[in-house]
């Protein structure tokens, strides 16, 4: 089971819309099942999946001290992909999320504030090691502070190559459960949910290998002298 923490320590940067979209995008695209799992207190996320008709995606309440056997018991359950929505600080809560995670997405509003509060969630990410990817939220097209928004990010890691726009339906879809592939799937907001989930999906599965390519190259090394052993024991019968 993967696992993707969305977080960023700026208030309303769109942890929230961005993880229920992901969430629906990856279902619909059969990378499922997926299990959502709110660690945010202020609850947004768990009061839109409740106004939610349709049965997918799963929704796991849980609490930071029982993170990690719960997502071992919705593994063993077998959910494919988990994404937790994280509240807006840098807590001990928060870095406990970061620890299970695959991958950190920290949404950005290509705005001085959201930028200026990047770098204490990078500094969090990068002390657990996990890659992370910046994804700018809420653009205002052909604004040229998007642009410079994604440059200054660049500075502190990947910037998703898809940015989502400021859309009334990113927040009118989730008045009653929804997102905005199920309001209309072939709109400008759809299409960019669809893009960025191809790319983030793509990206963990690229890391997921480069992290069992790395440790077999470890264990490779570890075994040298257990072959040598075997070799012993192949010569001696
Ligand atoms: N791309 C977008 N277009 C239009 N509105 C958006 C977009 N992204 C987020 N919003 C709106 O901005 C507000 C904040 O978004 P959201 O709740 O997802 O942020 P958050 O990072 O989860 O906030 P918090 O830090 O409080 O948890 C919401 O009202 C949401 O509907
Ligand atoms: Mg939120």
């Amino acid at each position: 089971m993967r696992v993707i923490a969305f977080a960023s320590q700026k208030g309303g940067s769109g942890k929230t819309t961005l993880s229920g979209h992901v969430a629906v995008e990856a279902e619909r695209r059969g990378d499922g099942p997926v299990v959502l799992v709110d660690a945010d207190p202020q609850g947004s996320l768990s009061e839109w999946w409740n106004a939610r008709e349709a049965p997918t995606p799963a929704f796991a309440q849980t609490t930071v001290s029982r993170l990690l056997t719960d997502l071992d018991d919705l593994k063993a359950r077998g959910f494919k992909l988990a994404i937790i929505d994280t509240p807006p600080a840098i807590t001990l809560a928060i870095q406990s999320v970061i620890a299970v995670a695959d991958m950190v997405v920290i949404p950005t509003r290509p705005s001085p504030h959201d930028l200026r509060a990047a770098g204490a969630t990078v500094e969090l990410a990068e002390r657990s090691n996990k890659p992370l990817l910046f994804v700018v939220n809420a653009a205002t097209p052909r604004a040229r502070i998007t642009a410079d928004a994604a440059i200054a990010l660049s500075q502190h890691g990947t910037v998703a190559p898809v940015t989502i726009h400021q859309r009334t339906d990113f927040a009118s879809s989730m008045i009653d459960g929804r997102t905005v592939m199920e309001i209309n799937e072939k709109s400008r907001s759809a299409r960019e949910i669809s893009d960025l989930w191809e790319y983030v999906s793509d990206r963990l599965e690229r890391n997921f290998r480069r992290t069992v390519f790395q440790a077999s190259a470890v264990s490779r090394r570890d075994i040298q002298p257990r072959t040598g052993f075997g070799r012993r024991h192949a010569n001696a019968s």
